[in-house]
């Protein structure tokens, strides 16, 4: 990094990663460092850069001098200040942001997967107990400004509920088929065609990346130390395009969120799934790869953020601020507020209650309607419209629910499926925040067969 003529103290900080993130922000920290010398008050200068692989091509603005493989040796060394983690994952990163916390040096990473783990939880405990900083606004949403929302901003607030499209890659595919009619695996293929899914999208389109994102949020939000696996999962393979179709006639859109509310007793319910939400609802027009966050507090009412959930610039736009925050603090000789955590208590999602939609196909014989509505029934489940398309040699019947706990309506399905007559049953959504009149039902055995 060129140094500017100044005499502002300087703080040298170690790069862990040259990726994505960590290159963008190679490239900020050059491109703005007069303007960041007057906002953090220091000449802030690359002490070095770990990568994995030395003879991997890079950038031209990544400067190869800097370049080590030795991370441990990097985050130890006296003459650097603070550390900033853009590798990702849980190891080797974890233990060099422990080593980096323990050495007294404040720590900027965008590491949802760290963050969301047992050693997250272990990394935030070592960093308050230290009086160091451990900053990741960039680890939820991006360039999305949300935990220093949370945190500073809506502190005084009683948060009810947090909902979020916080998946680029999922929110791409769903728009797609709800724009462009095209099936999941033609968007999902468009979406590895422009570098917006990999390979294997699987931490995507299974749910694993928000559910990540949900126990950070959990914990900026409620003040309880969240892990990925307390978040309920559910991906959006099962979508399909009659789905899509029906959400759409029906005054909805199907959307991926991450939702994260708590009960009146404390306890939390954290939840990944597909869900309908009324079209009016702001999150619906969140399209494409953006990202938003939709916050619900007692006296603030709603608030939302949103915007650029994920790329190079953005995430270390989100980085870059982080890194001006730690660096005033190191001068000031302080920490940005952390708050205790508390243990979660956890409410299991899946005995929350909330509208369903749910799709069958059944054979087209007499008395098939009768055995299909008697089965929810069975499961306490009732049924508020329901639909039926005529299908080559049998029906599709489109059912919307009542309020009913997502556990019943699990049971409800498996117990159809065991139907004899019914072929097939397809999607079982959720319906968050629904309106109670629905489209174009028709009365519940008003076609009866
Ligand atoms: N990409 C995004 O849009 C985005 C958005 C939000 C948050 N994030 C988070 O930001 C972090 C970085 O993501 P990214 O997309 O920039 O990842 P990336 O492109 O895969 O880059 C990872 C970097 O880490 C280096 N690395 C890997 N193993 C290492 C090791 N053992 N020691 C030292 N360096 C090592 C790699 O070195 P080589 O270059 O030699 O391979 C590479 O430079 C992750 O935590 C990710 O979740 C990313």
């Amino acid at each position: 990094m060129t140094a500017a003529a100044s005499n502002a103290p300087v703080v040298r900080v170690a790069l862990l990663g040259a990726g994505t993130v960590g290159s963008a922000l190679i490239d900020l920290l050059r491109s703005r460092a007069a303007q960041l010398e007057v906002q953090s008050g220091a000449r802030i200068e690359l002490g070095g850069i770990a990568v994995a692989d030395l003879s991997r091509a890079r950038a031209a603005h990544v400067p190869a001098e800097l370049l080590t493989t030795d991370g441990t040796g990097l985050v130890t060394d006296p003459a650097i200040d603070l550390v900033v983690e853009l590798i990702g994952g849980v190891e080797p990163a974890g233990s060099l942001v422990t080593a980096a916390l323990e050495a007294g040096k404040p720590v900027v990473t965008a590491n949802k997967a760290l963050l969301a783990s047992a050693r997250g939880v272990a990394l935030r405990t070592l960093a308050r107990d230290r009086g160091v900083d451990l900053l990741y606004e960039a680890s939820v949403a991006g360039a999305v400004p949300l935990v220093r929302v949370l945190r500073e901003s809506l502190t005084g607030e009683r948060i009810r509920r947090v909902m979020g499209i916080v998946n680029g890659t999922t929110n791409f595919i769903l728009t797609r088929m709800s724009e462009q009619g095209v099936d999941y695996g033609e968007a999902l293929a468009e979406a590895q065609a422009l570098g917006l899914a990999e390979r294997d999208p699987s931490a995507d389109v299974d749910g694993f990346d928000a559910a990540a994102k949900a126990a950070i949020l959990a914990g900026v939000a409620f003040g309880y130390d969240m892990v990925i696996d307390d978040v309920e999962r559910e991906g959006i393979t099962g979508i399909e395009p009659a789905d899509i179709q029906f959400a759409a006639r029906s005054g909805y859109v199907v959307k991926p969120l991450a939702i994260v509310e708590v009960g009146d007793d404390g306890q939390l319910a954290a939840r990944v799934h597909p869900a309908m939400l009324p079209t009016a609802h702001l999150l619906a027009g969140v399209r494409e790869a953006c990202n938003a966050v939709f916050i619900e507090g007692e006296a603030a009412g709603e608030v939302m953020l949103y915007g650029q959930g994920a790329g190079g610039a953005p995430t270390a736009s989100a980085v870059l601020g982080d890194l001006i925050d730690a660096t005033r603090n190191v001068r000031a000789g302080t920490t940005a507020p952390v708050p205790d955590r508390l243990p979660v208590r956890l409410y299991p999602s899946s005995e929350l209650r909330s509208p369903c939609y749910v799709r069958i196909d059944v054979d087209d014989e007499p008395g098939v309607l009768g055995q299909v509505t008697r089965t929810f029934g069975d499961h306490t489940v009732s049924i508020r419209s329901m639909e039926q398309d005529a299908q080559a040699g049998g029906a599709r019947l489109l059912f919307v629910t009542h309020a009913a706990r997502w556990t019943e309506v699990q049971r409800t399905v498996e117990a159809l499926a065991a139907l004899e007559p019914v072929r097939r049953i397809g999607g079982a959504i959720r319906i968050v925040d629904g309106p109670e009149s629905f489209g174009t039902a028709v009365p519940v055995g008003g076609s009866a067969r």
